[in-house]
């Protein structure tokens, strides 16, 4: 157990450690654990296109990604509106995407929302040190996926991850 390079709690100083699981019964659980845990604050929903997604990957790191993704969205999303986790399988590289109908980004702040302690100009007195994103983008890397964010055409923003593939991160 460690201190990540970031002040926030990291088991085992964030090494890599694959196993095999399933995709989809991963993702969901720790969707409706969300869902508990927010209090039924907002409506926390997942889909997938599939019923099972076996691949390999590190589980510890794939929690911390979705679970800070649905914390985020639980902040800056009014009570009431939905939130949704949605799987897709069909290419080689399975992607969810995290989207809500919150306060979205300004645009000219996207490119920096990873960064340390960087927090949007919209936040307003929602509290946050701007740790959480670079902890889904450390996560993302050492689980070799990549993490991209954009704005709903609608309202709220979308953060889509990529995975690599059925047998995890590529040996390096
Ligand atoms: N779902 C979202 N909707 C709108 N803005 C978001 C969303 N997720 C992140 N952001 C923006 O990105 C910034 C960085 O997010 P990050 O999770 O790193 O920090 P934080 O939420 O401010 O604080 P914490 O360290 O507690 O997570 C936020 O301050 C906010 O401006
Ligand atoms: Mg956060």
């Amino acid at each position: 157990m460690a201190f990540g390079k970031f002040g926030k709690y990291y088991p085992d100083g964030g090494s890599y450690r694959a196993e095999h699981l399933d995709l989809v019964s991963s993702l969901g659980d720790a969707v409706q654990w969300f869902g508990q845990h927010d209090g039924q604050a907002h409506e926390v929903t997942f889909s997938s296109d599939t019923e099972r997604y076996a691949m390999q990957t590190d589980a510890q790191h794939l929690r911390y990604i979705i679970v800070n993704l649905l914390q985020n969205a639980a902040k800056y999303a009014p009570a009431g509106t939905t939130i949704s986790v949605t799987l897709s399988t069909r290419l080689d590289t399975p992607v969810f995407i995290v989207a809500d109908q919150g306060i979205g980004v300004p645009e000219e702040e996207l490119a920096e929302l990873f960064s340390p302690f960087f927090r949007a100009s919209n936040v307003g007195d929602r509290p946050g040190t701007g740790m959480g994103l670079p902890i889904v983008r450390k996560s993302a890397r050492l689980i070799g996926a990549s993490v991209e964010v954009t704005n709903n055409p609608g309202t709220g923003a979308a953060f889509t991850v990529t995975l690599p593939g059925r047998l995890g991160r590529p040996p390096a």
